[in-house]
């Protein structure tokens, strides 16, 4: 009998989307409006595709084979001009095929005894990844009352998951709020492991761009960005990871890479530049934060988020659970959001709307929705 990884047990959350996705071809209707799974809507910027395309015609004009596992200089240095002024060189910068992947990759370089801390409700895989490594996990309870930011405990733990615009919750995390977990970390010697997969949508001042912001962060916290949301790079993949030296864990991550992975495409990583500079993909977060906002005021106070982010966390009417509302959401308004709890058991009570969509779509949910706003 093989012997398989006994840490699939600790999974004990179902997966949401197979179910949402059952749910929605028992649906019968033809008008659904899907602000569910958080995916891009609009199409991907022409002046990536032609960068993209540009990239193709040249590796057909002579042999561009594998790239470096730590990804092309020429994109690690574009990024530099987000990063140089927080003293971060192109040698802590890694190209990857998407945060999710280095999100639960990371777990490589860790003692399988250390203690992880994670935001709850929050984006699956850093709980899930962490069971599945055979590490203890802690959760960070974020609710209304602590205006749904994560709190440092009272115990110390070794790696930190925190994510920030928030995933599922929307809401993103100050300067102060930062500063807390970086004094936390100086602390009690844990890494913090900075999901930024949305920091293109920060757009509120007092909501730092980078946690380099924050003095002390470098020797204490890895941050992860990524395309997919900001130029339209779900279905293209590509981000990357910034990890200073001062952390120790700069060399470690090198050699987990050159030995695990052979980097992300070049005509990926070719649009990925032209990503930097395309005035089109950031009309694009123009856009989806004024369908942010405009379903913010739609929905009304009991809805939170949506001002550095596209995600809307939505309390649930009294006395029904984040099933039950996503269900009537589904059957009788015909609009699919994402049950809180699937995020999470402190994710129960909420559903999420994702304002990755159109105006027109905003202006028919806020039709079919009217009634429970206040
Ligand atoms: C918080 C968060 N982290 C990571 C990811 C995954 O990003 P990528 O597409 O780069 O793997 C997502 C995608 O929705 C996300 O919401």
């Amino acid at each position: 009998m093989v012997k398989v990884n006994p840490h699939y047990e600790r999974l004990k959350r179902p997966i949401i989307f197979p179910i949402i996705e059952q749910k929605l071809k028992e649906f019968q209707g033809d008008d659904l409006i899907n602000l569910g799974v958080g995916d891009v809507s609009m199409p991907l910027a022409f002046d990536i595709a032609q960068a993209m395309s540009a990239a193709m015609v040249e590796m057909s004009q002579e042999p561009i084979g594998y790239g470096p596992a730590e990804g092309y200089l020429f994109l690690r240095n574009a990024l530099l001009n987000e990063y140089r002024h927080y003293g971060i060189s192109t040698d802590e910068i890694f190209i990857s095929d998407g945060i999710n992947t280095d999100l639960a990759n990371i777990a490589d370089l860790f003692d399988p005894s250390c203690k992880v801390a994670t935001i709850d409700p929050g984006y699956p895989v850093f709980g899930d990844s962490s069971l599945l490594a055979g590490k203890e996990v802690l959760c960070l309870p974020c609710l209304e009352e602590n205006n749904f930011i994560p709190q440092p405990p009272s115990q110390s733990v070794d790696i930190v998951y925190l994510c920030s615009p928030g995933n599922p919750t929307g809401v993103a995390m100050t300067e102060q709020d930062l500063e807390k977990w970086i004094s936390y970390a100086h602390k009690t010697g844990a890494i913090i492991l900075f999901d930024a997969a949305y920091a293109g949508f920060i757009t509120s001042s007092d909501v730092p761009q980078s946690i380099y912001e924050i003095d002390g962060a470098k020797s204490v916290a890895i941050e992860m960005r990524s395309f997919s949301k900001s130029a339209g790079f779900t279905g293209l993949r590509c981000s990357y990871s910034v990890i200073p030296q001062e952390t120790g864990l700069t060399k470690l991550w090198k050699k987990r890479q050159n030995t695990k992975y052979n980097g992300c495409s070049y005509p990926i990583q070719r649009g990925a530049v032209q990503a930097l500079q395309s005035e089109q993909a950031s009309a694009q977060i123009t856009a989806y934060l004024e369908c942010a906002s405009a379903l913010k005021e739609a929905l009304g106070q009991n809805a939170y988020g949506g001002v550095n982010s596209p995600y809307l966390w939505w309390k649930v009417p009294e006395g029904m659970s984040s099933w039950d509302f996503f269900d009537l959401l589904l059957q009788e308004h015909h609009i699919l959001g994402i049950p809180g709890v699937g995020f999470g058991s402190c994710g129960e009570g909420f559903v999420r709307l994702s304002a990755l969509t159109t105006m027109d779509k905003v202006k028919e949910v806020t039709n079919r929705l009217g009634a429970y706003a206040h």
